[in-house]
């Protein structure tokens, strides 16, 4: 085992990831920060140097243990301070599993700032993986706004609130094209031109160079701040062999979803005609795409017609219609729940106001057929030696559409334990429920567990603890469960207050701890959205997800206790429940968030404690901040 030393600088630089020029968080003069590759047994040695002029920065090695190290997590106010202007650390930590990892910065919004980089794991010198392949190909997801993140983040501090929206690029290592598109010539919008790119360019995609009938190991990690994305290859099919560091049981797939902080490794292979080219492309899920709907109301008389109706919009209408004529031609009737309008077009149907008359309804017409606002990222899988500028023969791969959950909930339930991977303990000793909402705390929006909203505090939580300061946080448990008779996971809050919060979950050492994250409705009416759930400083068994409220007496004989995935990273699903297992074996302070990057900064995080006293000394360096500067520096605090 060697100790690997890298010397990283991170400033500001203009760059134009998308062909439109920006700034972004550089790590010695690059974007994406520079690869760590490193073997099982090895160190990594990052002396990190600060130089952005008024921010401070960590970096955090997501889906790195850290066991042992915990001071090397990398988390601001969780596992050490901020590391000022000027100012150098040195994250020094063992990586102990081979994977596909990644780091980026973990504190404010500098993630979405463009403050990431890979982190691949070899296995050690004479292992084998149980999976063969000729090649590697390493793809580092991410998405990209145009307005700076210091704009977005005061946004969402903003009463009222202003969203950050949807992405104007994905990037695919750093790379995407805002005003131009690969596959112009393949689209029917004739207002998108063709790139011409001399592949040059800071946004020239990572043409991925192939030769045919070989098997190459893809490895896809996502870094997005808050994209779902769906993966897919032109006319391949891939084979998931690993995620976030864990061996699967390799299932096939066309396409795969992949979300913010999940990595995974496919193998392609490259048995397609071998005088073409393929597109690689990935694609927004699960997000309302951007066109709003036209909406009007059905003022049921004599209701006011400035009554609102009492639900969203249709996704699922109340009334139906009966369509009669198309064009000016009588048909023959048949009745539907929407209709579909094209240009040209026209139709009279007949509505019956056969619904609850205390109500007014919704008319609404949106959008069809149409890509989601951010467009697809796209590169060449270049079939040598056929020229990387030969384009392929038909379009890219269509994302599936954004709300097609039962595609999203396939792929997510064929990934289970490749034989061999550590099974969970049958029982927990104890079980934390976090019910996921969208809130209000005087006005401003925020997203709470159990009601409360975390803010983190200026004394890192690892030194707190250790030192016993009591004053450096809320030393009450925070709560480990909801009202969940009463509590209605499908309609928005009844109370939709909530509070700020910062007490941490402090785990017996060595107990076995259920999570049951629960998702539910949001602020606004038959809104439920996706959140990617990430803990530090352990690997979970994904025991199950379902749908509505968890159920202890239904739900609890379903988890799978036989081949659960092992991750660190797990999503619920609008109005459902996740399941997960891990033991607190990990002496340290650990965060478990949301990893949409402005849904943790609205608090969508709690942080867990376990055997801190056991850890005999911690570096004082991460630790000259708040009421430990204080300590070290001779005051009393
Ligand atoms: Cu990749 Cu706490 O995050
Ligand atoms: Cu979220």
């Amino acid at each position: 085992a060697k100790t690997r030393h890298f010397k990283w600088e991170v400033e500001y630089k203009y760059w134009s990831p998308d062909c439109i020029e920006n700034i972004v968080m550089a790590i010695n003069g690059q974007f994406p920060g520079p690869t760590i590759r490193a073997k099982v047994g090895d160190t990594i040695n990052v002396e990190l140097t600060n130089k952005l002029s008024t921010e401070g920065v960590v970096i955090h090695w997501h889906g790195i243990r850290q066991t042992g190290t915990p001071w090397a997590d990398g988390t601001a106010s969780i596992s050490q301070c901020a590391i000022n202007p000027g100012e150098t650390y040195t994250y020094r930590f063992k990586v102990d599993k081979p994977g596909t990892y990644f780091y980026h910065g973990h504190l404010g919004m500098q993630r979405s700032a463009g403050l990431y980089g890979s982190l691949i794991v070899d296995l050690a010198e004479g292992e084998k993986e149980p999976f063969y392949y000729d090649g590697e190909l390493n793809l580092l997801l991410s998405d990209w706004w145009h307005k700076n993140t210091h704009d977005q983040e005061i946004g969402l501090f903003t009463n009222p609130f202003r969203w950050v929206g949807e992405s104007q690029s994905l990037l695919i290592n750093g790379r995407g094209q805002y005003n131009c598109s690969l596959a112009a010539k393949f689209s029917s919008n004739t207002s998108i031109s063709q790139c011409k790119l001399r592949g040059t360019e800071q946004c020239a995609p990572m043409i991925l160079h192939v030769l045919p009938n070989k098997t190459y190991r893809l490895r896809l990690a996502s870094a997005t701040s808050l994209a779902s994305l769906n993966l897919a290859i032109g006319n391949h099919k891939m084979l998931v062999v690993e995620a976030d560091g864990n061996y699967v049981q390799p299932f096939e797939v066309d396409d795969l979803d992949i979300y913010s902080g999940e990595s995974y490794s496919v193998l392609l292979t490259t048995n397609q005609d071998p005088s073409n080219n393929y597109w690689l492309s990935i694609g927004v899920r699960g997000r309302l795409p951007q066109t709003p709907q036209g909406l009007t109301i059905l003022n049921y008389k004599p209701n006011s017609a400035s009554k609102l109706p009492i639900s969203a919009p249709p996704i699922t209408p109340n009334h139906k219609m009966l369509v009669v004529e198309a064009d000016g031609n009588y048909v023959q009737p048949f009745e539907v729940d929407d209709l579909d309008i094209y240009s040209g077009e026209s139709y009279s149907v007949l509505l019956t106001t056969n619904q609850d008359p205390s109500n007014n309804y919704w008319l609404s017409i949106g959008v069809r057929g149409r890509l989601p606002q951010t467009p697809q990222g796209l590169t060449i899988l270049n079939y040598k030696p056929n020229s990387a500028s030969k384009l392929p023969i038909s379009a890219p791969p269509i994302t599936p559409v954004w709300n097609d959950y039962n595609h999203s909930k396939a792929f997510t339930n064929k990934i289970l334990a490749l034989m061999g991977t550590p099974k969970p303990p049958v029982n927990h000793d104890r079980r934390i429920i976090l019910l996921n909402t969208q809130n209000k705390i005087n006005g401003y929006t925020k997203w709470a567990l159990n009601n409360v909203s975390l803010v983190l505090p200026p004394t890192p939580y690892l030194g707190s603890i250790k030192y016993g300061l009591k004053n450096a946080f809320d030393q009450k448990n925070p709560p480990e469960n909801f009202d969940s008779i009463n509590y209605d996971v499908t309609k928005p809050p009844v109370n939709p207050n909530s509070t700020y919060g910062n007490g941490v979950y402090m785990l017996g050492f060595n107990t076995t701890v259920d999570v049951i994250l629960q998702n539910a409705n949001a602020l606004n009416a038959n809104v439920s959205e996706i959140h990617p759930w990430h803990l530090h400083g352990h690997d979970f068994w994904v025991l199950g997800y379902g749908d509505g409220k968890f159920s202890a007496e239904n739900d609890e004989k379903k988890l799978n206790l036989k081949n659960p995935p092992l991750r660190n990273s797990a999503i619920i699903f609008p109005y459902g429940w996740t399941a997960l297992r891990f033991v607190a074996d990990n002496p340290g302070v650990w965060a478990f968030h949301c990893h949409i990057e402005p849904h943790l900064h609205m608090g969508m995080g709690v942080v867990f404690a376990e055997g801190v006293d056991r850890l005999s000394t911690i570096p004082n360096e991460g630790l000259t901040c708040g009421l430990t500067g204080k300590k070290f520096s001779g005051q009393k605090n």
